[in-house]
């Protein structure tokens, strides 16, 4: 697996032969005004849940890429209205096997309505194995006793990629125990330093991690990292 971050809570991760894209925020964050979205090859985008700082710029990846949707029932018939059809919708608890590996859709706590106020159904997270791996990407949420449920019923997590930047999300003190809950102590940190209010202090967090034999891993926008 490797991992490509474009900033905030937007990656792209090369899963075997296929490259999967989580959370297009591009073109509203100047942190990534380096990135050229329409260099971004796609072939499936997951959206966790209906925030713009999650999905701004899917509609115009999707169309530049041809690729096909993930994300909860009430998000992708959005997408669908807007004339995406190329498009699979999942709810809380499901898991579904793509032609790269399986999918689960998973619980998050936080809140999910759409940028034109449509209702963007409850927000989730992702959990995806194959051969290639297994990661798990929380999405926006706060820690949860329901990431204990994601060792029971899915194979060892190689990697878990949590929000760290507080305020909207859990911070990243939480971020350790849910590393624990998830019996995974390599995170990929993300969801910080785009807004005032979620600005850290990544030495910090680091140390934090460190403290505890955790490893957070904070890729620069743009950066690719091996996992
Ligand atoms: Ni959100
Ligand atoms: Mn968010």
């Amino acid at each position: 697996m490797k991992l490509t971050y474009f900033g905030h809570a937007c990656f792209l991760i090369e899963f075997g032969e296929k490259n999967l894209l989580f959370d297009p925020f591009i073109t509203g964050n100047p942190l990534a005004k380096n990135i050229d979205w329409q260099q971004i090859k796609a072939d499936y985008i997951f959206i966790t849940h209906g925030h713009q700082d999650h999905l701004l710029d899917v509609e115009a990846i999707a169309k530049n890429t041809d690729a096909l949707l993930i994300s909860n029932y009430e998000i992708i018939t959005w997408f669908g209205g807007k004339g995406l059809h190329k498009s699979h919708s999942m709810n809380h608890g499901g898991k579904y096997k793509f032609e790269f590996g399986t999918v689960k859709y998973v619980n998050a706590i936080h809140s999910s309505m759409l940028p034109d106020g449509s209702y963007g159904g409850n927000p989730g997270g992702f959990v995806i194995w194959g051969q290639a791996g297994c990661f798990y990407v929380a999405g926006d949420t706060a820690l949860t006793e329901d990431m204990k449920l994601i060792p029971l019923t899915c194979p060892k997590l190689d990697v878990a990629i949590l929000p760290i930047g507080d305020n909207y999300t859990m911070g990243y003190e939480d971020a350790v125990l849910a590393s624990d809950f998830v019996q995974c102590n390599r995170v990929v940190g993300v969801h910080y330093n785009t807004f005032p209010p979620i600005t850290i202090d990544v030495e910090k967090a680091k140390a934090h991690f460190a403290a505890q034999g955790k490893e957070l891993i904070l890729p620069a926008v743009g950066e690719t990292i091996v996992l």
